[in-house]
């Protein structure tokens, strides 16, 4: 089915009911990716409270909080349902390590973009293998870039239709969803912590801060890793660095 088709179909619904049509339309073929943020703690409570077969799937960068490693274990006793799990590539990560060390990401923004492409950008291209439509918790208040985000976006690098359920949710309205469903959330997320990737390159921010200040604090850049805008992009393609 064509996005113009999907968007007048889905006109309206909310985050479960239009769950449920891509569920319908798509089946396994619809993949949710997750990085057990809020946003994402909320579509996968819509997708296993109504039983659905839309694919989770999460990339395993290795770098995670303990508190995130937590919080999946907690969601999958919380669902009764596995995650797919996807890791990067041992020698392609042994090779990186072994030239550059393991914290080089703070030294410039190549070697950032190296490791978000080595831990998430091609673990990403496998677990969307066979897919039709990626759905993400991107929401538009969370960045300047994303303001601009249609629920509805094609993704030319990955041959896939993309899907942001919550596009133009609130900070509030995730919590409220949240509380009201009793949907289990990371504690970091009452820290000072309202985007949360990797530990090394995420910290708390201050009252007033922008949303992602927090992630790659240190640099002075677009502040995104690759999966989905970069320099007022779309992810580069697949192989390929930056
Ligand atoms: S990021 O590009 O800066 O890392 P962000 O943390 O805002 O993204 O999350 C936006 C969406 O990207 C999430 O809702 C999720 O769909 C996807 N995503 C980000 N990180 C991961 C991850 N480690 N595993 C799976 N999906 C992720
Ligand atoms: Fe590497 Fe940091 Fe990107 Fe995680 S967020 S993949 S540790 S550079």
């Amino acid at each position: 089915m064509n996005r113009e088709k999907l968007e007048i179909e889905m006109k309206g619904l909310g985050l479960e009911a239009s769950l449920a049509y891509l569920d319908r339309e798509f089946g396994a073929k619809a993949v949710f990716s997750t990085s057990f943020g809020l946003e994402d703690q909320a579509i996968t409570h819509a997708i296993h409270s109504q039983n659905l077969n839309i694919r989770i799937a999460t990339l395993d960068t290795g770098r995670l909080f303990r508190e995130t490693y937590e919080l999946w274990q907690l969601t999958n006793q919380t669902y009764g349902k596995p995650i797919d799990t996807y890791f990067p590539n041992a020698s392609q990560l042994e090779s990186f390590l072994n030239q550059k060390g393991p914290d080089s990401f703070y030294d410039s923004v190549e070697n950032r973009k190296e490791c978000c492409h080595i831990r998430k950008v091609i673990p990403l291209d496998r677990a969307l293998q066979g897919a039709e439509i990626w759905i993400t918790g991107i929401r538009k208040e969370q960045s300047g870039f994303r303001t601009e985000m249609a629920q509805f976006e094609e993704d030319p690098s990955k041959q896939v239709l993309k899907y942001h359920p919550i596009l133009d949710w609130t900070w509030e309205d995730t919590w409220d969803y949240i509380k009201k469903n009793k949907v289990p959330y990371n504690p970091l997320h009452e820290k000072g912590y309202p985007s949360i990737g990797c530990a090394p390159c995420t910290r708390a921010i201050e009252p007033g801060e922008d949303f992602r200040a927090g992630r790659w604090w240190w640099e002075n850049s677009a502040k995104e890793c690759g999966l989905h805008w970069v320099d007022g992009k779309l992810s580069p393609k697949k192989g390929s660095k930056s």
